[in-house]
């Protein structure tokens, strides 16, 4: 894949009132998806949003209740097509007849995660289910999008689905060791990708993060006939550049296992692409959202976005209005320039330098590494009065803003299938005004 940033603002899009933005996943309050359709609210297009749907104490997939519809609709600012778009086949019988994967995983016991063994030929019979559910879905749902898309309007489906992990509590504690585990209790993420239940979380990762917009891509295949533009976007995740030792610097969190699934989302998007249907994964910078907890780490390329909007805006009141809501954020004691020093320290250790390489991208966790990074952001966190709200979280509104303008924009005429959003292109957005 070659390294494609974008690295100029794009130009102001077309879309218009009566265009339609169509939200391919849930939009969730910190979700990146909220920038990209502030755009298009501004923009006066028509917002429809779509589901996972909700599953029955049964385990039965079904769409939303009327209350609940009401509810997202109000979220959303628009309709929603109310057919259950969950992907993946973790809670899925196997075909024929069989346990679900979830199902297969009560036997597991903490310590007994490297010889676990699951039934390859029911979770194959599952994935297959699952993935023909989608497909069924798929096709209602595009039908039904079709009839709210006004006839030759211009139509910009944003994909933000990600996930895949098996939804099982004995699957927990294990997520925690390799994530956030130190010391002994550290999972290094290799050997958990070569035992039964890494194999299990690949697929599941494929199947939501990079599967669903194949399918998407496909189901939708009738609209692009019938309207005026019809351009794809996606969320990727593949590194980023950040300002390291005042330089934009490559690098990215570790262990990011969905990165196989991204690689896989950025292939489809090129596929897609060479059929001649426009679309583009955006490969975006990290933030803090509702899974940040779990991806602990992830939020210390965040800190740098600060010495980034001073590079890239030295006439603009921007860097000083961030910098004194960051501020507002901080601990008594502690400053700014503290944050940068701590992000610094770790970003530009040099015993991390064979994990700062793209061609070798995703990387694998190391003992060394995950003890630096944790503590990096241990004591960044700390820094803040809040840790639920801490300084991170300040960037990563600014950041979701940025990367849905530039999405926004660079969808109207794209340019690339892939294309990776840095801080260089975020600040230089933040920084320049208006239209
Ligand atoms: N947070 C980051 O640091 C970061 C960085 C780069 C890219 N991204 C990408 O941005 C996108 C949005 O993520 P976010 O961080 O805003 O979090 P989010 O939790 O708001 O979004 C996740 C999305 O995935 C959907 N989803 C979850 N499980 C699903 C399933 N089984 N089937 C179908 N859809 C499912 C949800 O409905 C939601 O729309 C994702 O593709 C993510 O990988 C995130």
């Amino acid at each position: 894949m070659p390294y494609t940033p974008l690295r100029d603002l794009p130009p102001k899009a077309g879309w218009r009132p009566g265009d339609v933005l169509v939200v391919l996943g849930e939009l969730f309050g910190r979700g990146y998806a909220n920038g990209i359709v502030d755009e298009a609210r501004r923009a006066g297009m028509t917002i429809v949003g779509a589901t996972v749907g909700r599953r029955d104490a049964d385990g039965a997939l079904r769409a939303l209740a009327p209350e609940e519809l009401a509810q997202a609709e109000a979220s959303l600012g628009g309709r929603i097509v109310n057919v259950p778009l969950e992907a993946g086949f973790d809670l899925e019988p196997a075909d024929g007849g069989g346990p679900t994967p979830v199902d297969q995983l009560k036997g597991l016991k903490a310590g007994d995660w490297e010889s676990f063994r699951l039934d390859w030929d029911a979770v194959t019979r599952s994935r297959e289910a699952g993935a023909r559910r989608f497909d069924r879905n798929a096709a209602t749902f595009a039908e039904e999008l079709e009839r709210a898309v006004p006839k030759g309007a211009n139509v910009l489906l944003v994909h933000t689905m990600a996930g895949g992990f098996p939804r099982a509590r004995s699957v927990m504690p294990l997520m925690t060791r390799v994530f956030r585990g130190t010391g002994e209790k550290l999972v290094p993420s290799a050997a958990l990708w070569g035992s039964d239940l890494g194999k299990l979380w690949a697929a599941g990762f494929e199947e939501v993060t990079s599967r669903t917009f194949q399918r998407l891509v496909a189901a939708t295949a009738p609209l692009r006939a019938r309207a005026g533009r019809v351009r794809y976007v996606a969320y990727g995740y593949h590194g980023c550049e950040v300002l390291v030792g005042g330089r934009y610097t490559w690098q990215s969190y570790v262990p990011y296992l969905q990165g196989w699934a991204k690689l896989a989302l950025e292939r489809a998007a090129e596929d897609a692409w060479n059929e001649g249907v426009r679309c583009t994964v955006f490969d975006a910078p990290e933030t803090w959202t509702n899974s940040s907890a779990l991806f602990l780490g992830v939020e210390v390329a965040l800190y740098p976005l600060l010495a980034a909007l001073r590079r890239e805006g030295p006439g603009s009141p921007v860097p000083a209005e961030v910098e004194a809501r960051c501020r507002a954020l901080v601990r008594e004691g502690a400053t700014l320039e503290a944050h940068l020093e701590r992000a610094e320290r770790y970003l530009a250790a040099p015993e991390l330098t064979p994990l700062r390489e793209l061609a070798t991208w995703p990387q694998h966790s190391t003992p060394e590494q995950m003890e630096a990074m944790l503590a990096a952001s241990a004591e960044l966190l700390a820094l803040s009065a809040d840790p639920r709200n801490p300084v991170c979280a300040e960037l990563s509104r600014a950041v979701v803003a940025a990367v849905g303008r530039l999405m926004f924009d660079a969808a109207w005429e794209p340019s690339a299938p892939v294309r990776w959003l840095n801080h260089d292109v975020v600040a230089r957005r933040l920084v320049t005004p208006g239209a």
